[in-house]
């Protein structure tokens, strides 16, 4: 009778408590302590702050907000801890009265036991981020966009002690290529504040637009926050046609700014804003050209192509650089500069400098001049002069600079810290240079690149794979830790053209670089990473946030085969996943071959079509790819 009950008992538990959620945090928490036992959460529950910090009232708020949209219920605030026999439970948020070294400013303790869940920090930062854990340890239903009715929330008995690896927790996201409303950035907020990110790098400009209001120089935004709409492929679209109006894009008003600063400041990010220049400057010469080298008319790209990319170099089409050699460039910076440092409260400015196309400048006497006058070796040095006046610009308003790694080259200022994207080389030598650095290798950290089968993703030029994402580590062999302030993701937008498309290429990796930046390296574990993401997928779906299930698409390899043959091996990203095929053009499911060893098409064949299965049910989309296509991917003509 007694394990009838307890069979009942698990039965009726299987709606909130399927899983055990300590099993599950993304990221890894320092230590966890798994202790006996559950505490509910009811209507009657309250939370309890005997604090008058703002921070904290403001934490307190923020988490009665999120419980009752999700439970539907009207929950007490009180200041004392209630007794540990009283018949509702309490969330107790407190901060410590002396600073525990060990936690530092984001540190936090999570005690779930009893009756009693006990949140305590040092800071208010901690607190949000062990409120963020907390929300983990609840049922996947705390997450449900709709909410989700039921009389009791079970939580798992633990202990945890917790703290970030790295201060700098990043995510990049490039609103030029595509503009994303105010909500949409607040969105994007919510959703990697969950994951325990702290650094919003917001890419506001480049060659597709111009985002941010600068009251001083008005048509930044008449005129280079609009472009012609298309879809397609960027780089490869049409150019506007005579006439045609301008009518894709948008920008930020100062007001919007400010909200959206205030927004992320609320929830512990600090925004760093980027103005993309000498390079990548197509929108800021079409609104005013005279900054130019080059005389011309100029307007912003829609797309149409801008750059030609060779092995070990690129050029421009038009000139989309700032002229280094006009004293007003330096002016309209200082103007630039002067309302982004009086708009962003964080202590850098990123102010780009990747990818400048230098063969404008070959060809401009102001630039020959200019190299002759402080004899300036090259091209590089040119850009290095350019990027010392721009420092001194932005230090002059209070403000530090930050850069892609081309700031390297040619010599950097003495104050500049770098972001290393060309993979680890320039972070490594800069950080060995006593520069800060913050680590977003393409190698490991860009979200715009392909995740799964290429011939069905969004168009781009490279793959990177979640497990390759986790393999993100952001102190590399040979740099000098101290100076690595930490690790970002960058989404860049060029085939991004809405939130839900941007939800996609963020998560899951977004999850892996998280765990990189936040957790121990020593508790990184892809098996077990791949079990959470999986978990953590359900919490996604009833957020109604998007995210994309590639890990489910088999790995395709095509390779040449004897004279003409074609040879095809596949493997899975994630354990446990059959792979099912045809090449006869029709629908694979369960009863056709399983994948089991590499194979030869066989002649004539059209299509190799693909399907995943786990335990018996499909799981994965069903690809078909053409036998055209993987004769190119094996080298053929
Ligand atoms: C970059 O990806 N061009 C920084």
């Amino acid at each position: 009778m007694k394990s009838m009950l307890s069979i009942i008992a698990l039965l009726v538990f299987v709606p909130v408590f399927s899983q055990d959620k300590r099993d599950q945090l993304i990221p890894q928490p320092l230590a966890l302590q798994k202790l006996q036992g559950i505490v509910e959460f009811r209507s009657n529950s309250v939370i309890a702050v005997n604090t008058n910090d703002s921070q904290v009232l403001k934490l307190a708020s923020y988490l009665e907000h999120k419980l009752e949209s999700a439970t539907g219920y009207d929950l007490k605030r009180t200041s004392t801890v209630l007794p540990s026999n009283a018949n509702f439970s309490t969330i107790f948020l407190s901060l410590n009265n002396s600073f525990e070294e060990s936690l530092g400013n984001e540190g936090y303790h999570l005690d779930i036991l009893e009756n009693k869940i006990a949140l305590k920090a040092n800071r208010a930062a901690g607190l949000f981020y062990a409120i963020q854990t907390l929300l983990q340890l609840f049922p996947n239903e705390i997450e449900a966009a709709k909410g989700y009715k039921t009389e009791i929330w079970r939580l798992p008995a633990c202990s945890i002690t917790d703290k970030p690896r790295f201060a700098w927790r990043g995510l990049m996201l490039d609103v030029s290529r595509h503009f994303f409303t105010t909500d949409e950035v607040k969105r994007f907020i919510d959703d990697m504040v969950k994951y325990k990110f702290n650094r919003l790098h917001w890419h506001l400009t480049d060659d597709q637009g111009w985002r941010l209001e600068i009251k001083s120089l008005p048509k930044l935004t008449e005129v280079g926050a609009w472009r012609a709409p298309r879809e397609g492929r960027m780089s490869q679209m049409s150019p506007p046609a005579p006439g045609e109006p301008l009518s894709y894009g948008g920008y930020y008003t100062q007001n919007d700014v400010k909200e959206i600063v205030q927004y992320a400041r609320d929830r512990f990010v600090e925004v760093l804003p980027e103005v993309d220049v000498p390079g990548h400057s197509m929108a800021f010469i079409a609104s005013y050209p005279e900054l130019s080298c080059t005389p011309g008319t100029y307007r912003v790209n829609s797309g149409e192509k801008l750059m030609n990319w060779f092995s070990g170099g690129f050029e421009a089409l038009v000139d989309n650089a700032l002229c280094p050699a006009n004293e007003k460039t330096y002016d309209y910076l200082d103007k630039v500069f002067t309302e982004v440092a009086a708009l962003f409260p964080f202590e850098y400015i990123h102010m780009g400098g990747d990818e400048c196309a230098k063969n404008f400048w070959a060809k401009s006497a102001a630039v020959k001049e200019l190299i002759q006058k402080e004899q300036l070796k090259d091209l590089h040095e040119v850009q290095s002069y350019f990027v010392k006046r721009v420092e001194k610009i932005i230090a002059s308003k209070g403000k530090k600079l930050m850069g892609w790694d081309e700031i390297l080259e040619g010599g950097l200022p003495e104050n500049a810290a770098v972001m290393s994207w060309r993979g680890e080389k320039g972070g490594i030598e800069a950080s060995r240079l006593k520069h800060p650095v913050v680590m977003s290798p393409t190698t490991f950290a860009y979200l715009d690149y392909n995740q799964g089968e290429a011939y069905v993703e969004p168009p781009i030029y490279a793959s990177l794979r979640l497990n390759k994402t986790y393999q993100f580590e952001p102190v590399p062999i040979g740099a000098l830790p101290e100076m690595i302030l930490g690790g970002q993701a960058n989404l860049w937008t060029e085939q991004v053209p809405s939130l839900r498309a941007a939800q996609y290429m963020i998560w899951p990796r977004g999850w892996a670089i998280a765990e990189s930046v936040w957790s121990p390296r020593e508790k990184k574990n892809w098996p077990d990473f791949a079990k959470r993401v999986e978990a953590h997928f359900e919490r996604m779906d009833l957020a109604e946030t998007k995210y994309a299930k590639t890990i489910y698409d088999p790995i395709v390899q095509a390779k040449k085969s004897g004279e003409n043959g074609l040879r095809i091996e596949l493997a899975t990203e994630i354990p446990g996943i059959d792979i099912y095929f045809s090449l006869d053009e029709t629908h694979p499911d369960a009863f056709y071959p399983k994948y089991e060893l590499p194979f030869e098409v066989p002649k004539d064949a059209i299509h190799l079509k693909l399907i995943t299965y786990r335990n018996g049910k499909p799981i994965g989309r069903q690809i078909d790819l053409p036998i055209q296509e993987l004769r190119k991917r094996a080298g053929y003509k």
